[in-house]
């Protein structure tokens, strides 16, 4: 890092956020499942951390089929988790204590329980026919989670198409009362006092016009350059856009696989339609898209994809860093070493922080929570680990494909938070909807908390040690 240049400045560029997966983060009423009542009660401690906003992954209503990221309602808060009176309590709280709370918006897909797809089911005279993508024959693409994209639906006669899982269904963008839709969504959450959202998946939502059909020996991937920076794109994201201007709201898009150069026109320029993006590079320095293909580590790769980011952008654009989620397994597992953990931890915490950009962190990652390893695939729950096992690598021994589940399973990063060294680490008074990693004996905050050189204390020197210099924020990477 060096100078702080003529980078112009925004609060979110200075802040640095702390992302919450509630199922797994604090079960504040002791039925084994996270909750906004335990978010609640651990506010204080993400403050003290030192970040200055919350990413909620969803917290709506959802059958669970992809654990919330399938909305059944988006105007309310799951039952598991409270209510939305509960939910304004904690966001009273965290802005009484300064920090800015951010949503999940997830409008690619709904869930086949959303009440919009019930209707569009019925018929084509319905009034939420054109919500969803319907056709007579489906084209070749296969999903990202379960099979072929496509799924017949008896009552109305028709496939719809769904990039993630069956109980996905993707939204017709095209049709404009869809997107009044999104837009009034927003103004709900925007209108109780959030301060911006997290897009979902975003730059899939527009579709090629007749849907041609993908390269057929591709698996999972084949449809994405028909539904990757679709033709209206930019068009539809500025709509969204202006609905946010008229707060002072954020947002930031994830993008899966976007390139430097797709991404530009989210964060530059006149199509600018984001603060934001997550991009995946740094993310593939051991695999392709997360579970597909595995391969070691390389540290070659992890440098030249934070190089081709911090320069691209540099004066231009703004970075979002981070290094785990709760898409991607543990990284002291996967970029560091878990018999060097203390070392791994720190070190990586260290290589992401000081980029220019916006540093995300996950739960559990400030305490370098590491992989589990479940010894049978019916052990796992994550419909994206059950396709990559049944579906993607059909022809590889079945131990093998076990084994790249247990290295790349997004289970991983969503075992319950661990807090104390007691039962159920701290986490609830009753057996945890999910397995604990053992290491929770030492691994947790409690224990950290009073360590002056545990991994948990060098976040917070690091999160402080960028309040207090604004190079390290503005500076330009080398
Ligand atoms: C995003 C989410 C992921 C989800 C997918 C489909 O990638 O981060 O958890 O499964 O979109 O909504
Ligand atoms: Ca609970």
């Amino acid at each position: 890092m060096t100078d702080s240049g003529d980078r112009k400045k925004d609060w979110y560029k200075e802040m640095s956020f702390y992302q919450i997966w509630v199922r797994s983060f604090a079960d504040g009423n002791g039925d084994g499942i996270g909750d906004l009542y335990g978010v609640y009660d651990k506010l204080e401690y993400v403050k003290r951390l030192g970040v200055d906003g919350i990413w909620f992954s969803p917290i709506y209503p959802s059958p669970n089929a992809d654990f919330g990221y399938d909305i059944s309602d988006y105007r309310n808060i799951h039952p598991d988790f409270g209510n939305l009176d509960q939910f304004k309590k904690v966001l009273n709280k965290a802005h009484s204590l300064g920090l800015k709370v951010i949503m999940d918006l997830v409008v690619n897909h709904t869930s086949d329980e959303h009440p919009w797809f019930i209707e569009s089911c019925k018929g084509k005279d319905n009034p939420y026919s054109d919500y969803y993508i319907w056709r007579d024959k489906p084209n070749n693409w296969k999903s990202l989670f379960e099979g072929e994209a496509w799924e017949y639906n008896r009552e109305r006669g028709q496939y719809y198409l769904h990039i993630f899982a069956k109980k996905q269904p993707d939204l017709n963008m095209d049709n404009p009362k869809v997107r009044q839709e999104v837009k009034d969504i927003m103004r709900f959450w925007l209108d109780m006092g959030v301060d911006g959202f997290r897009e979902d998946v975003i730059n899939f939502i527009s579709k090629k016009e007749g849907l041609p059909d993908g390269i057929p020996f591709l698996p999972a991937v084949n449809g994405m350059p028909y539904y990757k920076d679709g033709p209206h794109i930019h068009e539809y994201l500025g709509e969204f856009r202006k609905v946010c201007q008229e707060y002072d709201c954020f947002q930031i898009g994830e993008g899966p696989m976007t390139t430097v150069k797709s991404a530009k026109k989210y964060l530059t320029g006149k199509t600018k339609s984001l603060d934001m993006m997550f991009s995946f590079d740094h993310m593939m320095a051991d695999c392709i898209y997360t579970e597909y293909i595995h391969r070691p580590f390389s540290l070659v790769k992890l440098k030249k994809a934070f190089t081709k980011w911090q320069t691209a952008l540099n004066g231009i654009g703004w970075n979002a860093l981070y290094l785990e989620n709760h898409d991607h397994p543990r990284i002291i597992s996967r970029y560091g070493s878990e018999l060097y953990w203390r070392e791994s931890g720190t070190m990586l915490a260290a290589s992401y922080i000081f980029q220019q950009g916006t540093p995300f962190i996950y739960q559990g990652q400030e305490i370098g929570m590491t992989n589990i390893s479940l010894s049978s695939i019916d052990k796992y729950i994550d419909v994206s680990s059950h396709n990559n096992y049944k579906n993607v690598h059909t022809n590889e021994p079945e131990r093998n494909r076990l084994k790249r589940i247990q290295m790349s399973s997004r289970d991983s990063s969503r075992t319950p938070m661990q807090w104390t060294p007691e039962k159920y680490a701290g986490f609830s008074t009753n057996k945890p909807w999910f397995y604990i990693n053992h290491n929770y004996k030492t691994v947790n905050v409690e224990t950290e908390d009073k360590d002056p050189n545990s991994i948990l204390n060098f976040y917070r020197k690091c999160l402080s040690l960028r309040k207090e210099h604004e190079w390290l924020i503005y500076g330009r990477y080398r």
